[in-house]
């Protein structure tokens, strides 16, 4: 039976993996208060973007965007539609009614910490303009309606759970610690009682998300802090649960726990994202990453000894002030010694509010363009030999995605590459044996070695 036409939303998202599961979350307070999903903002009565902050160009992006939305809104209106336009994420936390000032298109600002509010928040707006970014005392997650199970498996097999959020790591050059907050934890029996909802609707693989992941401290059931390592025990047992992973770390929180964990628990795949942001001790000290190299290299050492076979990404900024090409060179020579199987890297972008804004000899910018080419080369060429070194290997390879040429799918093996074969859509949920070949220089491709559709 109709209830009449019920409102529906769109959310564009933009920024980390948080933000992907964050938007999935509005969707599911949304549900909550009776709107169904759009297709497109050109059908949507509500549109949000959820923004990211971290670089100049990320922030500047939602503008552009903003424009792009009073324009569909005017059509709509055309037509007799009423359309509401929401900022949410972590440039609506930065910026607040700084948004709406520049931008008076713009109805409601929600910032990461207050979009279970979104019900309330969108019957306000459509009154008069709304901003929410206080950092409430109340968990959001305790809010939060969980998806129905139709939801999860359109979602697909590979979902994310954030179960930690912030960060009090402070590095100069980021906003995080200021749009996110202080760093908390989900308590371990809420994070399990949500993979075992996600399993049973059809998820594979969960990726634990956190800022600061590996620095979990949730309350165990005896109501002592639990370690990352403690919580992923507890996620393994769970019947169904193929794969674990978790992002993103800071090299100082990796404990012997979690190290051991690479070891001993079978379904955390062996891809850890551990970013270092640069290979001078100089430069680590300016940025307040609390490590030197040596610490890295002596803790990739051990990572290794646990896990030999392990896939090792990062993050790298380049011409972050004061960064001379001798300190540059030592970034260069520290990615050749790991030898990642990838890694991303970006030019430091000056941001409002962090000290590294405010410091002396900031880097001009072709100088930084030079210097993350020359990177980026070198970047290439490790996952070029990391892929080569799987050439002639045959991997389990779960297939977790359509692409869009009929007759091929998409999967990602242990170490996170990601493969395409010729196969159909029923396999999709499947961890199938697949033969790897080099595809050209770079790249890898595969054939089933199994017959479709035996499962393990
Ligand atoms: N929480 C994660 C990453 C946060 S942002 C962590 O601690 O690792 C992801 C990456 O963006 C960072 O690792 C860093 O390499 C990059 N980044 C952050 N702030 C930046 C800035 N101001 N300019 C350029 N890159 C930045
Ligand atoms: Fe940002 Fe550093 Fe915290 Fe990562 S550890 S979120 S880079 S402040
Ligand atoms: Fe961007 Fe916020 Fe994530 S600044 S990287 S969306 S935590």
């Amino acid at each position: 039976m109709s209830t009449g036409p019920t409102r529906t939303y769109f959310v564009k998202t933009y920024g980390c993996q948080m933000n992907v599961y964050d938007s999935e979350r509005m969707g599911d307070a949304l549900a909550g208060a009776g709107f169904g999903a759009a297709d497109s903002p050109e059908d949507a009565d509500l549109i949000i973007l959820n923004t990211c902050h971290i670089r100049e160009k990320a922030a500047q992006k939602v503008y552009s965007e903003i424009g792009r939305l009073a324009g569909i809104r005017r059509r709509r209106a055309e037509k007799g539609q009423k359309t509401l336009i929401g900022v949410a994420g972590c440039v609506a936390q930065a910026e607040g009614e700084e948004i709406i000032a520049r931008a008076p298109a713009v109805d409601l600002v929600v910032g990461p910490q207050s979009f279970h509010r979104l019900p309330e928040l969108v019957a306000r707006a459509a009154g008069e303009p709304v901003v929410a970014t206080d950092f409430p005392a109340e968990d959001k997650f305790n809010f939060l309606p969980a998806p129905s199970a139709k939801t999860i498996r359109a979602r697909g097999v590979s979902a994310f759970v954030t179960v930690q959020e912030g960060c009090d790591k402070f590095c100069s050059f980021c906003v995080v610690p200021y749009t996110r907050g202080a760093e908390s934890s989900r308590p371990v029996e809420k994070i399990v009682a949500e993979a075992r909802r996600l399993v049973t609707a059809g998820v594979r693989e969960i990726t634990l998300l956190g800022q600061n992941v590996n620095a979990y401290h949730g309350q165990n059931a005896g109501g002592a802090p639990a370690t990352l390592a403690e919580l992923l025990g507890q996620l393994a047992q769970i019947d169904g649960l193929a794969r674990l992973r978790y992002t993103t770390s800071h090299p100082r929180d990796m404990d012997d726990a979690l190290i051991g964990a690479h070891r001993d628990i079978e379904q955390l795949m062996p891809y850890l994202h551990l970013p270092v942001q640069s290979g001078s001790d100089r430069v680590l000290k300016a940025m307040n990453r609390r490590h030197t190299r040596d610490f890295y290299l002596a803790l990739i050492g051990r990572i290794r000894d646990a896990r030999p076979d392990i896939a090792l990404s990062g993050d790298f900024i380049v011409g972050f002030p004061g960064e001379t090409d001798r300190d540059f060179a030592q970034t260069i020579s520290l990615v050749s010694q790991i030898g990642y199987a990838s890694a991303y890297s970006f030019k430091y972008s000056p941001r409002p509010g962090t000290p590294g804004a405010e410091l002396a000899g900031q880097i001009d910018e072709t100088l930084k363009a030079d210097r993350l080419a020359e990177l980026q080369a070198v970047i290439g060429k490790g996952r070029a030999d990391f892929n080569r070194a799987c050439h002639g290997q045959t991997l389990p390879v779960l297939f977790d995605r359509a692409t869009k040429i009929a007759g091929k799918v998409s999967g990602r093996t242990p170490y996170n590459q990601t493969i395409i074969v010729t196969g159909g859509e029923d396999i999709r949920g499947e961890i199938l044996p697949v033969a790897l070949t080099m595809n050209g220089q770079n790249s890898l491709c595969g054939q089933i070695v199994v017959p479709q559709g035996a499962r393990r």
